[in-house]
């Protein structure tokens, strides 16, 4: 199974598109993840947190407390993610003598995840699409998923969902960080729905749809636990394969 993998395994070495790049991410995050520039403009810790009005921190601890603070085995991180999200992990991992596999569609994304983590982390870093893992199913102990699921088109985000499940363990978590459906009151549901609608044109349908109603038909009945953060702006959510 690793020989399958290690295929994938970027390398600063290889040549960098050998993985096709998805039409929305070039057609409308083009400015936010692949060009050096924007890694280096959005890779920082404030700008990340302002993005996500103050609320970065917070999840990021949500997310990570959902999935243990000692992680042996294997961990699956799927898509790369501005901030300290990953290094964070990886510490919990080491922790555990676990190993994290980070995959993301581009190698410059990858690139910049391994700047961030520091040398001998038990993290390999494998360049393919999320939509078609090259992984065994039942692999995982767990899998996380940050804020990617609005950043893609619908089709995708199902794929990417059956995916993440597939190569999850029965008995494994799938913890996943995300915009949600905001209460009433809350200012942003008016005001953050414009910059949405002009910067993240899918980001829109974690507001009208149930994450569980996007969740594959192998992940019906098993158990779903939901807490929402910021006036419901923000979710997390972690589904139990059983
Ligand atoms: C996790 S999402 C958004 C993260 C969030 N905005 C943040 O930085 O906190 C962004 C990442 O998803 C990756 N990505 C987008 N579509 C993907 C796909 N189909 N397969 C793998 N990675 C993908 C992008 O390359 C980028 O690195």
């Amino acid at each position: 199974m690793d020989k399958q993998v290690d295929a994938y395994v970027w390398e600063a070495e290889r040549i960098a598109d050998a993985v096709p790049v998805p039409d929305y991410l070039e057609r409308i995050y083009w400015w936010t993840y692949n060009r050096s520039w924007a890694v280096w403009v959005f890779d920082r810790q404030w700008v990340v947190n302002a993005i996500l009005l103050t609320q970065y921190n917070r999840m990021r601890r949500a997310v990570l407390a959902a999935l243990g603070e000692i992680l042996p085995g294997r961990t699956l991180q799927i898509s790369c993610a501005y901030g300290d999200l990953t290094p964070k992990l990886a510490m919990r991992v080491a922790k555990g003598g676990g190993i994290l596999d980070l995959v993301d569609v581009l190698p410059i994304q990858l690139e910049n995840a391994r700047a961030k983590l520091p040398s001998g982390a038990p993290v390999r870093l494998i360049n393919m699409n999320a939509e078609a893992l090259a992984l065994p199913a039942d692999r995982y102990d767990r899998v996380m998923i940050y804020f990617l699921l609005h950043e893609v088109p619908k089709d995708v985000r199902a794929k990417v969902l059956k995916e993440a499940f597939r190569v999850l363990k029965p008995g494994g978590r799938l913890v996943m960080g995300e915009f949600s459906n905001p209460k009433w009151w809350n200012p942003f549901r008016y005001l953050w729905a414009v910059f949405l609608s002009i910067f993240e044109p899918f980001a829109l349908d974690m507001w009208r749809t149930d994450i569980a109603d996007m969740l594959p038909d192998a992940a019906r009945g098993c158990r779903m636990d939901r807490n929402r953060y910021f006036g419901g702006l923000f979710q997390r959510t972690v589904v139990t394969k059983e």
